[in-house]
């Protein structure tokens, strides 16, 4: 992921999409963001992940996330590609909640490390891969995860992984392994022991472990 890292600001481009030109901090406004890049439209794997994006949509509005896909053909073929993905998620009748930016040139693709060099279109430009791309409010990176093409993502993770940042952003806690919501947190180490007592009114408990250090502390956030 060339250039950019967790805790930069994401860059503030322009762009044309599907609903119309942006710039991208207006967009997001004051709310989290998600940016997910596909490799080309009309393509099967593609079609799947944004048909499943758009039916749980309502679950990244309801934890305050802007959604927002990018494929590197033209405005028109995402308007025409939006109906065969609203038909496969079985919505023919709604449209795509959310817009697609337009990468034709791929400007953006190569502006933010997002091209795979192992998967070529039929003239043998290289193709987007499937990068993810978390945006806090403050419009700084909070994750990113990049899948090559031929692996679609599970959108039900990247709900599970915004919880994680929102709740991480707001108390001294790490979410473990496997983690949801409801779920016990883990302390972060940078916190003393006597810290942790007075943060967490719910308590601490600590597992024992065989090295004897007391480093696997679980509170209930
Ligand atoms: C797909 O979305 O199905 C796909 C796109 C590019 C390469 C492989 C699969």
């Amino acid at each position: 992921m060339p250039g950019l890292l967790l805790g930069d600001e994401f860059p503030n481009f322009e762009a044309d999409t599907t609903i119309g030109r942006i710039k991208f901090h207006d967009f997001l406004g004051s709310s989290w963001g998600i940016l997910f890049s596909h490799p080309k439209d009309f393509t099967p794997v593609c079609t799947t992940e944004l048909a499943c994006a758009a039916n749980i949509s309502d679950q990244f509005k309801k934890r305050g996330v802007k959604m927002i896909a990018l494929s590197i053909d033209s405005v028109q073929d995402h308007h025409n590609w939006s109906k065969d993905v609203m038909a496969f998620s079985s919505k023919a009748e709604s449209s795509l909640p959310f817009p697609i930016i337009a990468d034709d040139k791929r400007e953006l693709s190569v502006q933010l490390g997002m091209l795979d060099p192992d998967e070529r279109d039929k003239d043998g430009l290289p193709l987007t891969a499937r990068c993810v791309f978390v945006i806090g409010p403050d419009k700084k990176l909070k994750l990113s995860i990049l899948y090559p093409a031929t692996t679609g993502r599970n959108f039900d993770e990247l709900l599970r992984v915004i919880d994680s940042l929102q709740l991480t952003a707001q108390k001294k806690v790490a979410t473990p392994a496997n983690w949801k919501v409801g779920d016990k947190v883990m302390v972060i180490p940078s916190l003393s022991d006597a810290e942790a007592a007075a943060l967490f009114p719910n308590g601490v408990t600590t597992k024992e472990m065989p090295s004897g250090k007391n480093y696997l502390r679980y509170t209930q956030p």
